[in-house]
């Protein structure tokens, strides 16, 4: 049989990445690799994301522009995955007609028989059922080589937090946990492939296993470390309401999990923290902080902030602000607040205007470099451990590849800090990638650091 060409768009988390990776290894037995280019395609999946409006017009501006691919090939399939799909379901169909299926969160497991259908039967499909237990089709069995000193696993589906502004419990659907072995199974599968370090990834990690009592995740983070070959352990999401002293604990004991946490915070002022039905407070988030840095004074803490709530007022913003000096985050990620379909904060009064909404974004993140930059100028002249990912993105793009000497790397350090080096002078080492190296900062910069192998 011939091979047919797998064209994969993926916008948005990383959970959307991952399930990239599961759409690609699901078709597999279909005979579909990877497509060279677009144009090669005979199968374009867009795999969407509806986290802000933002998100949601890219995939449907791509989308729309894949009607002109489609008039040029007839047979092309196209098919829309991910949180757009199970939002909107059969009204991407009706107003899309190049679209061949539409198929949602929990319907991954289902795609290669949908595909073969319409290779057979050329109907068009709309799967948006969502199911309360969770697929395991492609985790265990006929794994994908992961070429990547690093890889995602997600352990934990769906979230019942219902914040306020939030898409994902409606396109996710309820939380629901794997079990340990197949996750165990899985990253020893991808130690043997070559990665290095697991990205552990849910909505809400402290919340694994709960439900179905397997065991807790600072349990899970444990026999996770005990992996053979295994170098370092990452995890996203953590929600401050339920960020355990158990989970603390594991940043002091664990040496493979990386001293760096993901805690969005989302505002700073209590009264937009209810409106975003948070179930915490600022003095609450800032004794949790303390707790963490009592446990491990050198974990990085980065954050996500939603500027612009409704009914957020300039004295809520500079709350905001003022948690922000009180932490000191490493990094950022800072939004504008978006509308989102069926979420209760649509119907809230008082929307706040996008000029201002862009004038406390661009606030905020100035504010926040100058922290940035002071934490990174702390790393001056000191030795990090580096997790080599590859090529910098500089020497990918001016390579002169017939001078080892100028070749420069990239990694991260356990703080998750990007640093780009070269190698030092004699060194017998020519491949870096996927090696630990203990590198020498010598410049910073807002979001880098540049150094020399020691
Ligand atoms: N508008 C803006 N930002 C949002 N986020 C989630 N929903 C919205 C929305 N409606 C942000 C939150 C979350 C991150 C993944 O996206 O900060 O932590
Ligand atoms: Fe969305 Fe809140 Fe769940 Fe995070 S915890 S995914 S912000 S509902």
């Amino acid at each position: 049989m011939d091979t047919k060409n797998l064209y994969i768009n993926t916008i948005g988390c990383q959970m959307n990445v991952y399930d990239s990776e599961q759409i690609a290894k699901a078709l597999i037995p279909l005979n579909y690799r990877a497509a060279p280019s677009l144009e090669d395609a005979d199968l374009v999946i867009v795999n969407t994301c509806s986290i802000r409006e933002k998100a949601e017009q890219k995939a449907f501006s791509f989308l729309g522009r894949l009607s002109r691919l489609k008039r040029k090939k007839p047979g092309l399939i196209i098919g829309v995955g991910g949180c757009v799909a199970q939002q909107e379901g059969k009204k991407i169909v009706k107003r899309m007609p190049h679209i061949d299926i539409v198929f949602g969160t929990h319907a991954i497991g289902r795609l290669p028989l949908h595909i073969k259908n319409i290779e057979l039967k050329r109907y068009r499909i709309v799967d948006i059922e969502m199911s309360e237990k969770i697929d395991e089709f492609g985790h265990i069995d006929g794994f994908q080589q992961n070429k990547n000193v690093t890889s995602f696993v997600t352990i934990m589906q769906g979230c019942e937090n219902f914040c306020t502004y939030c898409v994902v419990p409606y396109v996710r659907g309820i939380e629901i946990s794997r079990n340990p072995e197949n996750i165990i199974k899985e990253i020893r599968h991808l130690v043997d492939s070559g990665v290095r370090e697991v990205t552990l990834l849910g909505q809400n990690v402290n919340s694994y296993g709960k439900k179905e009592k397997h065991c807790s995740f600072p349990e899970l983070l444990a026999r996770v470390n005990e992996i053979d070959g295994l170098a370092r352990i990452r995890f996203t999401t953590s929600h401050p309401k339920d960020l355990s002293e158990d989970l603390m604990h594991a940043f002091k004991d664990m040496d493979k999990l990386c001293r760096h946490i993901h805690l969005p915070v989302q505002s700073g002022s209590n009264r937009v923290l209810k409106k975003m039905n948070r179930k915490y407070t600022g003095e609450l988030y800032l004794e949790k902080v303390e707790r963490l840095r009592n446990f491990c004074p050198e974990i990085a803490i980065t954050s996500d902030i939603i500027v612009g709530f409704p009914g957020e007022t300039d004295a809520d913003f500079v709350e905001t602000l003022d948690l922000i000096e009180k932490v000191g985050f490493d990094g950022l990620f800072a939004f504008m607040y978006s509308d989102r379909p069926k979420v209760p904060a649509t119907a809230f009064p008082d929307k706040v205007s996008k000029r201002e909404k862009k004038e406390r974004l661009q606030t905020l993140l100035d504010f926040q470099d100058r922290f940035a930059i002071k934490k990174n100028v702390e790393l001056l002249g000191k030795n990090e451990s580096v997790l080599v990912e590859g090529f910098s993105k500089k020497y990918s793009k001016n390579a002169d590849r017939s001078m080892p000497e100028n070749i420069q790397w990239t990694g991260r350090t356990s703080t998750n800090k990007s640093v780009n080096f070269v190698r030092r002078k004699g060194s017998v080492l020519k491949n870096y990638t996927g090696k630990m190296v203990d590198i020498k900062i010598e410049k910073v910069l807002a979001h880098s650091l540049l150094g020399k192998q020691c």
